[in-house]
């Protein structure tokens, strides 16, 4: 307290004597400006339990020491940092904020100023050189009189949050006209709304001295002028996320110091130079997300480039990767995921050091995996979905000290799974599906492993599942489906595995035995998918309480007598795919609404008759099979109200009776099997406009009437059956006009009429009396023409 009023009486006494002239002026406004400051704090309005700096001005020191400010060497506020400070209003045309006119930086980012339009009085601030207003939460019209901001070096008003603030008036050209000497511009997600080259000119003619170029995300739309290259010292662009719909901009690969250049998602097409990844200044890259992109990486990189980020993913380009891509010494991020890429993976990948990232997957790349041993910072190697085949020693994994995410599935890979990758001491993800890998796994392996997700599917494993899984404690997600696992386990065996949330052990040739009375809900509580297709089961694992469990897929085991009632409450409603086809249940008893999207109860030995309301128990239900039974009685017309179903398939039971024409009037279903029955009566000609159905199926039963010329509205049809049945009258001719047909089956019924002019086998018609033409060797009479019988069935 004395020290601070012996410095504030000696400033005082400093300024008298120092000059005649501004003498009061400075004491005037020393004094106004802590006035200044704490009138600023008393109107703003901010959480003071999470303000660093508001909440600390107060008397003890000097305003200038006051966190966030900073003064000229006449004590006058210079700079004002109030980033982060969670203010949320308190500023407005007459704020003081506007009243320290020498302030030269001011920095209200990060705050969540609530939606409120930008005042007018920044304009008042001339000196300023740096005005950072980003994600502050203000949105509107950017105001007129920041123009006046002549001063300006760095204009931050970037926003994460899509088009908060405008530049309509002043647009973007107004706004930058006299901001001749602004090095440093960030617009991303201001709505600029530019066309065509106005924003390329708009800057090229007003700011010679620009290096950093910002404006993803502003609305900028059609081609590009390069005009820009006026502009020698750019090196940042980032311009992600514009929908551009133009040309790859080919000059910007000649600007001689761009050290970045992002523009992902722009929808830009056309050939990307070579040349623009020799620049030897270029640390970051990014042309991802732009399907029509096309081009290539040269075949010499710079020699020690200094590139560090290089990304193309979703893009269009093409070719090798050649192996000079080893100089790119600094390259920490490389993706390539889902373009053409062809060819060998350059071995000289192992010396790229400073690899973080490297994803490869979705491409065609060919030959075997090259080693990434020692690549000690690789977190994430992605080769999914490629042509690579041969061996993985284990000498390519040896160092990967902090990967954690590797997928190598879907590839030609062959071989033993090289133990070193159980034993790599960051691995989370191990993804080496749908390849060749085959042989046991052996079991000595370190079972502090970090795995959480292994996935195994669909390759050639042998033997007993082996004991280290079991130990995996952090496992979430075990996949070992279609291999060919041998011996006998009970669900019990993974009862470390308390995280397991998917388990999936389909086709196998296992034996997995199920303790009736252990509910799985104690071993397994986060359970949320179980696939046991396959699995020799002889009981249903006791699923209650199960309160995440979504997919159950109980399919081609050995179970029989009823479906436990629990199934149609398991999972709370989060229920959603039940398959419990190919067993030998015999009975179930759907007594209240389920949330399943799918429930197949196929090729099982159900024989009683469906419950009437058995509809309006299966709403939200999509695919619905119970086919392959021997289900009596008719179909309950409730099977209409689903208004979701897309499959229905009751093919092959003993159903009689007569189709529900409520059935034929869906939109929505797609597949209808109703094959293989006793159904009698006409087809309904109900069949609407705007029908939908792909697959029509009601042969072998003993339908009778006319073909039903509403049929012909079903105009995306590529499967009708509707063989051995009784049906007469005519085919009507417009049924060779439905261009999807692929397979047309109307043998042995009763029709007649001229074949329809598509190239079916004469077998899809044999059996019909009255039909004529092509192929059969029949043809038509003059009697049966079709205007003949097109009159008299009219
Ligand atoms: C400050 O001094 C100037 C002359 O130097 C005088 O014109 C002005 O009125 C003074 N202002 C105050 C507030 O004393
Ligand atoms: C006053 O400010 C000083 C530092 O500037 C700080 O340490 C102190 O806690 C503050 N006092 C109050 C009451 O806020
Ligand atoms: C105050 O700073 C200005 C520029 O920042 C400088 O020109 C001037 O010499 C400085 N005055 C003193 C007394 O340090
Ligand atoms: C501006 O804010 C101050 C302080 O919060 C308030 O007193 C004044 O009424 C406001 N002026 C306008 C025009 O809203
Ligand atoms: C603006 O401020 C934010 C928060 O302090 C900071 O992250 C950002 O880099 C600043 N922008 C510029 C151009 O300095
Ligand atoms: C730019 O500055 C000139 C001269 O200082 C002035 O005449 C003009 O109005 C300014 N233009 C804009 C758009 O602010
Ligand atoms: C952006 O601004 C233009 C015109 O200024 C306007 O038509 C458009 O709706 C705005 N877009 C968004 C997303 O606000
Ligand atoms: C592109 O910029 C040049 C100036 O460098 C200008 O002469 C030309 O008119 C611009 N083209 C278009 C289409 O705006
Ligand atoms: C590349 O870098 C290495 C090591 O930093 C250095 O020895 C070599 O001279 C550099 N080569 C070129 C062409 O710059
Ligand atoms: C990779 O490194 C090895 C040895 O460190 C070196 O002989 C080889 O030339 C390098 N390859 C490339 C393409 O840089
Ligand atoms: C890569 O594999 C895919 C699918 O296995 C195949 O269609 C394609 O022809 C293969 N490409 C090459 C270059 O072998
Ligand atoms: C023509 O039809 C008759 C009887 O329908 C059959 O016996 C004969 O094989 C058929 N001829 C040809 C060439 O298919």
């Amino acid at each position: 307290m004395r020290f601070q009023m012996f410095a504030s009486t000696l400033l005082i006494l400093l300024f008298f004597s120092n000059s005649n002239f501004g003498i009061n002026f400075t004491i005037v406004t020393g004094q106004s400006e802590k006035d200044l400051l704490l009138e600023l704090k008393n109107h703003l309005i901010y959480d003071s339990s999470l303000s660093t700096k508001l909440v600390q001005w107060n008397e003890t020191t000097g305003y200038c020491q006051w966190s966030g400010v900073k003064c000229d060497n006449k004590s006058r506020v210079s700079s004002l940092d109030l980033s982060s400070e969670s203010i949320s209003g308190g500023i407005n045309d007459s704020s003081s904020l506007f009243r320290f006119v020498h302030l030269q930086s001011l920095n209200l980012a990060q705050n969540s100023f609530d939606s409120i339009e930008l005042p007018l009085g920044f304009g008042k601030l001339a000196e300023l050189r740096y005005l950072n207003l980003s994600n502050s939460g203000f949105t509107g019209q950017i105001p007129l009189d920041f123009s006046d901001l002549t001063r300006l070096v760095v204009l931050d008003l970037s926003s994460r949050f899509y088009s908060s603030l405008n530049l309509e008036n002043p647009n973007l050209e107004k706004l930058i006209h006299n901001f001749t000497r602004l090095r440093e511009l960030y617009l991303d997600g201001v709505n600029i709304s530019a066309k065509g080259y106005d924003w390329c000119n708009a800057i090229s003619s007003s700011l010679p001295n620009l290096r950093v170029l910002s404006l993803s995300n502003s609305y900028l739309t059609g081609s590009f002028n390069s005009s820009l290259l006026k502009l020698h010292s750019l090196s940042i662009i980032r311009l992600d996320g514009n929908t551009f719909s133009a040309p790859f901009p080919v000059f910007f690969a000649d600007f001689p110091n761009l050290r970045v250049l992002t523009l992902s998602s722009c929808d830009l097409f056309g050939m990307v130079p070579e040349k623009l990844f020799q620049i030897k200044s270029l640390q970051t890259i990014d042309l991802s997300n732009n399907r029509e992109l096309e081009g290539s990486l040269p075949h010499e990189f710079p020699l020690n480039g200094s590139l560090q980020n290089l990304l193309l993913s979703y893009t269009n380009f093409s070719g090798y990767v050649s192996e000079s891509i080893g100089s790119l010494r600094m390259l920490s991020n490389f993706d390539l995921r889902a373009c053409v890429f062809s060819g060998q993976i350059p071995s000289s990948i192992k010396n790229l050091t400073h690899l973080v990232y490297l994803d490869l997957s979705v491409n065609q790349f060919l030959g075997s995996v090259p080693s990434f041993a020692l690549l000690k910072y690789l977190t994430v190697l992605n080769l999914r979905r490629n042509n690579l085949t041969g061996r993985v020693p284990n000498s390519l994994w040896e160092g990967l000290e902090n990967l954690n995410f590797l997928d190598l599935s879907e590839n030609s890979l062959e071989g033993e799974i090289p133990a070193s990758l159980f034993v790599l001491p960051s691995l989370k993800v191990l993804y080496l599906s749908n390849n060749n890998f085959y042989g046991s796994i052996g079991d000595s392996r370190s079972s502090s492993s970090p795995l959480e997700v292994l996935d195994l599917r669909v390759n050639n494993f042998e033997g007993p599942i082996p004991r280290f899984l079991f130990e995996l404690q952090n496992l979430s997600s075990l996949s070992l489906s279609s291999n060919k696992f041998s011996g006998s386990i009970e669900l019990t065996d993974f009862q470390k595995l308390t995280n397991l949330v998917n388990l999936d052990l389909s086709y196998n040739n296992l034996s997995v035995h199920v303790r009736e009375k252990v509910s799985l809900s104690s071993l397994f509580p986060r359970l949320g998918t179980l696939l046991l297709a396959s699995c020799k089961l002889r009981k249903v694992p006791l699923l209650t309480n199960q309160s995440s469990l979504m997919m159950l897929d109980l399919s081609d085991n050995q179970i029989d007598g009823e479906i436990p009632n629990w199934i149609w409450e398991a999972g709370s409603g989060y229920l959603r795919f039940v398959n419990l086809s190919h067993n030998q249940f015999n009975r179930f008893d759907l007594r209240r609404p389920v949330y399943f999207d799918l429930l197949d109860l196929s090729s099982n030995n159900f024989s009683s008759s469906l419950p009437a309301n058995i509809g309006n128990f299966l709403k939200p239900i999509v695919f619905l099979s119970i086919a392959n039974n021997k289900i009596t009685g008719t179909i309950p017309p409730s099977l209409c109200n689903p208004s979701r179903l897309q499959t229905l398939d009751l093919s092959n039971n003993s159903l009689h009776g007569k189709i529900p024409s409520c059935l034929l009037q869906s939109t929505h279903i797609r597949v209808l099997n109703l094959g293989g029955n006793n159904l009698s009566g006409d087809i309904p000609d109900a069949f609407p406009i705007g029908c939908g159905l792909e697959s029509l199926d009601f042969s072998w039963n003993v339908l009778q009437g006319n073909f039903p010329k509403s049929l012909t509205r079903c105009t995306e049809i590529e499967v009708l059956n509707l063989s051995h049945n009784v049906l007469s009258g005519r085919i009507p001719a417009s049924i060779g006009n439905i261009q999807k047909l692929e397979s047309l089956d109307l043998s042995f019924n009763g029709l007649s009429g001229e074949i329809p002019k598509q190239t079916f086998p004469e077998s899809s018609f044999l059996g019909n009396e009255g039909l004529c033409g092509s192929p059969l060797n029949k043809t038509c009479s003059g009697v049966i023409s079709n205007k003949f019988y097109g009159l008299v069935g009219s």
